[in-house]
C-alpha cells in the first residue's frame, strides 16, 4: 500500500461506470505495478452474461437439500466455473433476503426463510467459492425483504422504501446469517439499495462501521448495490469502500458521472475525506484479493475473458464508449462432469415431496399411459435464457430460476416433459401431453385415459417485482381440479419462487401426490423424472412455511405513503414457522417438511454439555494499534490528468481536470459524533472477525440415531430446534432451527447425527446492555423431521 500513489488507491474504490468493460462491474487498475482491475460479476448461482457455464440450482434449492457438504460442493463448482472466465468478485451468496415476506421477488436467490439456514448455507458457500481462489460478496446489506419501491427513481417515491427494524431483530434474525459469512471469511459485502431506519443502506454508518465494522468485525470491504451510492463523502465515512458501477445510476448512467473517481480525489486533497479513510478502504479491498489467493489464481486466465454486452466473438472492450474493437469473447467451456454432476445432485436433492397417498413413485413396468399436463411441464418458447425483468405472465414453460441478476445462460435445459418421454419411451409406455392452459377436449383427452398425470404448476418471480399473489401461472389449478374430476391417479408437481396457494385441491383423494420444487437450475426437469420413476428416493425439504390461509403471511408494503413507504418489520423475531408456532396456526405444509419412499425411525437423543456459559460473554480481545501508512504527500499539481492521455469516453479515471477542483469549499458539515480516531476498546459483543469469539465456543453436543427400516435406500434430513428460556424482559420464539445434517442410509442401516451447539445459537441481543446474553433457565432441544414434526425431546437448564 505504501507503494501506492493518490490516485491508484482511488481506482481500486472507484467502478469505471457501466458498460465500461467486460464484467457488471469493474474497478481501476495500476498499470505502472502490472494491476488490472477488479472483474466483478453476477450471479449468485453461476457466472452470467457469460456463455458455456452451467445454471446451477439457485440458492433456495441448496437450502432446500439441507445437505452440507453439497452445498460447499455447489460453492466450489460455481466458483470454478467464476475463476475460468476470469472473474475476481462473485457477487453472492445472497443471504438478505432472508425470506420474510412469501411475495418478495428475490427469496429464491438465498436458501430459505430461517436466518439459521442462511447463516449455515451461506457460510458454506463462501468457503466453496474462496477455497477457489475467487472472491465471495455477501449481499444484501441489509433489510431487502421486499422489491416493491426498492428504487426511487422507478417507482415514483422520493425515497427507497424503509425498512424499519428493531435492534433485537436485527441481531438476531437479518444480521444472523451475515455474521456466519463473516466468520467464514467472506471477503465483501454489498450494501442494499433500501433504506433501513430511514437511512440509506450504503451511507448508513451505524450499520456498516458500527455493526458491520466494529461489531462483526468485518475486516473485507463494502461496495454498493448498482447505483445504490447516494453521495460521496457521506459514504465514504459512513462505510462504503467501493463505489458499483462507478457511474451514478440515476438520473443517468452513461453519462460518467462519479461520486467516487476525481470526487474521490479531490475530496482527500482538500481535506474533508481523511487520506487514513482512503488508506482503510484501499486496505480492505486488497486484503481480500490476497486473502482468498486470487493474485496468484487471476494469473491463469489474464483477465475476464468474455464481455457481458455482447454475446459475438468480437466486440467493444468498452462498451459504454463503444470503443476498442477487439476480440471479446474466447468461448471457453468451464463446465466439465463435476460441475454438471454437482448441478444434478442439488436439483435431486432439493425436491420436497409434501403429499403421497399412493401415487409415487411410479413403476414403468406397472403402466401403459401416462399423461402429462400444464404449461410448466414444457420447455420455454425462446429457450431458457430469460432477459432480466419479466413478468410471470411471459414465462412459458419449464424455468431454472427466477428473474433479474441472479441468472445466467444456461448451456442446457431439461424440462420435465422432455425428462419423463425419454424415460417413458424406453420402457414402451405411452405417453400422452397437454402443456397449454385450457380444460378443453384436448385437455380431457389425455387427463382421461392415461394410468397416471403429471400435472406441472408454475409460479415465478422476479428482481424488481414481487409477485402479486398466492395462485399459480397458467390456470393450472383448474386443470388439477378438472384432472382430480376425470382421472383418479393424478400427482401435482410445483416449480414456484415461493409459496403458492394449494387450498383448492390439495385434499381431493384423486390428487395422489404432490412435489414441491423450487427453481433447480438446468437439471430440474431431470431430478423431477428421477423421482416420479423412483430412480431417487426424495430427500428435500421445504425452505419455507406454506400456508392454508394467504392472510397469514407477512405482506408486502404498497402504499408508498406519500413517497416514502414505510416498512415497519412490527412482527420483530416471529416470522415464516417462528410466526405460526407463536400464533398457534397450522399450516398447510411446515419449514423443513419433505416425505420420503422410506419409513425413517428417529432414536436416542443424548445431550452433552461441553462447556459452562456464563451469562454475559467474555470480555473482547483488546484492539490491536490502528495500522497507518505514510502519507503520499500529492498535491493537486499530481492528480490532474497525465499530459497526453487519451480518455475513453464516460469511463471513471482518478484525476482531476484541473487542480483548483481540489480547492476546499465550504466547511463540510460532519455527522454529529463523527470523529476520526479509533476508539479504545472493542464493543463486548465484537473483538473478533464474526464477533466476540466466544460466541462460536462449542458449547453443547447433541447427537441421535437415525435408521432406515426402508423399502428402499435413501437419504434423511435430521433437523435440530432449540427453544431458549422465556424471561421477564425477553420473550423469544418457541423453536428454531439450531442444526441439521443429512445422511444417506441403505435399508436396515443406522448412523448417529451430530450436531454442536454454540454459545450463540443459545443467545438472544440483549437490547438494553447491547450484547449476546445466554438466557437462564431451561433449554428444550427437539430433534426432528420438520419443524412440527420433533420426534425426539430432551432439555437442559443453565443457571445462575
Ligand atoms: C442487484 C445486485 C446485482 C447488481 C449487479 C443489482 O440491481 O440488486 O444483486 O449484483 O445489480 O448486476
Amino acid at each position: 500500500m505504501s507503494q501506492l500513489t493518490l490516485a491508484e488507491k482511488v481506482n481500486l474504490t472507484s467502478g469505471t461506470g457501466w458498460q465500461s468493460e467486460n464484467c457488471v462491474g469493474n474497478t481501476g487498475s495500476v498499470p505502472r505495478l502490472g494491476f488490472w482491475g477488479f472483474c466483478l460479476q453476477d450471479s449468485p448461482l453461476g457466472p452470467r452474461m457469460a456463455d458455456l457455464v452451467t445454471a446451477f440450482p439457485p440458492g433456495i434449492a441448496a437450502g432446500s437439500t439441507f445437505n452440507k457438504g453439497l452445498i460447499h460442493e455447489r460453492g466450489r463448482a460455481m466458483a470454478k466455473q467464476f475463476r475460468d472466465k476470469g472473474v475476481d468478485v462473485m457477487l453472492g451468496p445472497v443471504v438478505g433476503p432472508v425470506g420474510v415476506k412469501a411475495l418478495a421477488g428475490r427469496n429464491w436467490e438465498g436458501f430459505g426463510a430461517d436466518a439459521y439456514l442462511q447463516g449455515t448455507a451461506g457460510g458454506l458457500t463462501v468457503r466453496g467459492i474462496q477455497e477457489m481462489g475467487v472472491m465471495a460478496n455477501a449481499k444484501h446489506f441489509i433489510g431487502n425483504e421486499q422489491e416493491t419501491f426498492r428504487m426511487p427513481a422507478t417507482s415514483g417515491i422520493s425515497k427507497a422504501v424503509s425498512s424499519n427494524i428493531d435492534d433485537r431483530s436485527l441481531h438476531e434474525v437479518y444480521g444472523w446469517p451475515f455474521m456466519d459469512l463473516i466468520h467464514e471469511g467472506v471477503v465483501s459485502f454489498m450494501c442494499s439499495y433500501n433504506e433501513i431506519n430511514n437511512t440509506a443502506g450504503c451511507q448508513n454508518s451505524y450499520l456498516l462501521n458500527s455493526i458491520l465494522k466494529t461489531e462483526y468485525g468485518f475486516p473485507g470491504f463494502v461496495m454498493s448495490d448498482w447505483g445504490a451510492t447516494k453521495s460521496g463523502v457521506d459514504s465514504v465515512i459512513a462505510g462504503l469502500d467501493m463505489n458499483m458501477p462507478g457511474t451514478n445510476m440515476i438520473p443517468q448512467e452513461f453519462n460518467g458521472m462519479s461520486y467516487f473517481g476525481p470526487n474521490l480525489t479531490a475530496s482527500v486533497l482538500n481535506g474533508t475525506v481523511p487520506e487514513e479513510r482512503l488508506d482503510d478502504m484501499a486496505i480492505r479491498i486488497m486484503a481480500g484479493y490476497y486473502f482468498v489467493g486470487r493474485d496468484e489464481a487471476r494469473k491463469e486466465t489474464g483477465g475476464p475473458n468474455f464481455n457481458s454486452f455482447t454475446v459475438d466473438t468480437y466486440g467493444y472492450a468498452y462498451p459504454n464508449a463503444q470503443q476498442q474493437f477487439e476480440l471479446v469473447n474466447k468461448h471457453v467451456n468451464a463446465r466439465n462432469a463435476y460441475t454438471e454432476r454437482v448441478a444434478l445432485d442439488v436439483a435431486i436433492e432439493s425436491s420436497a415431496l409434501v403429499k403421497n397417498t399412493g401415487g409415487l413413485p411410479v413403476s414403468l413396468s406397472n403402466i401403459t399411459k401416462i399423461g402429462v399436463i400444464g404449461v410448466g411441464a414444457r420447455p420455454p418458447n425462446d429457450g431458457p435464457v430469460l432477459s432480466d425483468l419479466l413478468s410471470s405472465d411471459t414465462i412459458s414453460g419449464a424455468f431454472p430460476f427466477g428473474g433479474g441478476s441472479g441468472v445466467v445462460n444456461p448451456s442446457n435445459f431439461i424440462s420435465p416433459l422432455e425428462a419423463i418421454n425419454s424415460r417413458a419411451a424406453q420402457k414402451i409406455v405411452a405417453l400422452d401431453y397437454y402443456v397449454g392452459e385450457d380444460t378443453d377436449d384436448a385437455f380431457e383427452r389425455v387427463v382421461k385415459n392415461s394410468d397416471v398425470n403429471f400435472i406441472f404448476g408454475i409460479d415465478w418471480s422476479a428482481e424488481g417485482a414481487d409477485r402479486t399473489g398466492f395462485q399459480m401461472s397458467h390456470n393450472v389449478d383448474e386443470q388439477i381440479v378438472q384432472a382430480a374430476e376425470l382421472n383418479s391417479n393424478n400427482v401435482v408437481v410445483i416449480t414456484a419462487t415461493g409459496q403458492v396457494d394449494v387450498e383448492r385441491w390439495i385434499d381431493h383423494p384423486n390428487i395422489t401426490a404432490v412435489l414441491y420444487n423450487v427453481p433447480q437450475g438446468a437439471y430440474g426437469g431431470e431430478a423431477i423424472a428421477r423421482i416420479l420413476f423412483g430412480e431417487y428416493n426424495p430427500s428435500g425439504r421445504l425452505p419455507f412455511t406454506v400456508a392454508k390461509d394467504v392472510k397469514d403471511y407477512v405482506p408486502i408494503v404498497t402504499d408508498s405513503m406519500g413517497g416514502r413507504p414505510q416498512d415497519n418489520f412490527d412482527w420483530g423475531l416471529y416470522y415464516d414457522y417462528r410466526l405460526f408456532d407463536q400464533k398457534g396456526i397450522e399450516p398447510r405444509f411446515e419449514f423443513g417438511a419433505g416425505l420420503s419412499y422410506s419409513k425413517f425411525e428417529l432414536s436416542n437423543l443424548v445431550v452433552d454439555k461441553v462447556i459452562d456459559l456464563s451469562e454475559q460473554l467474555p470480555a473482547p480481545p483488546t484492539l490491536g494499534p490502528a495500522v497507518g501508512i505514510p502519507s503520499t504527500n500529492e498535491t493537486a499539481a499530481d492528480l490532474v490528468y497525465p499530459e497526453g492521455f487519451t480518455r475513453v469516453d464516460a469511463f471513471v479515471y482518478p484525476w482531476l481536470d484541473s487542480a483548483d477542483e481540489a480547492q476546499p469549499g465550504a466547511p463540510f458539515s460532519y455527522p454529529e459524533g463523527y470523529k476520526t480516531e479509533q476508539p479504545a476498546t472493542n464493543p463486548q459483543a465484537g473483538g473478533g472477525v464474526g464477533g466476540n469469539p466466544a460466541l462460536w465456543d462449542v458449547a453443547y453436543h447433541i447427537k441421535a440415531d437415525v435408521t432406515n427400516h426402508g423399502p428402499l435406500n435413501g437419504a434423511y434430513v435430521v433437523q435440530l430446534y432449540l427453544g431458549i428460556p422465556q424471561t421477564a424482559s425477553n420473550t423469544t420464539p418457541l423453536r428454531q432451527l439450531r442444526g441439521f445434517d443429512k445422511v444417506a442410509l441403505d435399508v436396515g442401516q443406522s448412523a448417529t447425527v451430530n450436531f454442536d451447539l454454540l454459545r450463540r445459537d443459545l443467545s438472544i441481543w440483549d437490547v438494553d446492555t447491547q450484547t449476546w446474553v445466554v438466557p437462564r433457565g431451561q433449554y428444550d432441544v427437539y430433534i426432528g423431521s420438520s419443524s412440527r414434526n420433533l420426534e425426539l425431546h430432551s432439555s437442559f437448564i443453565i443457571s445462575s
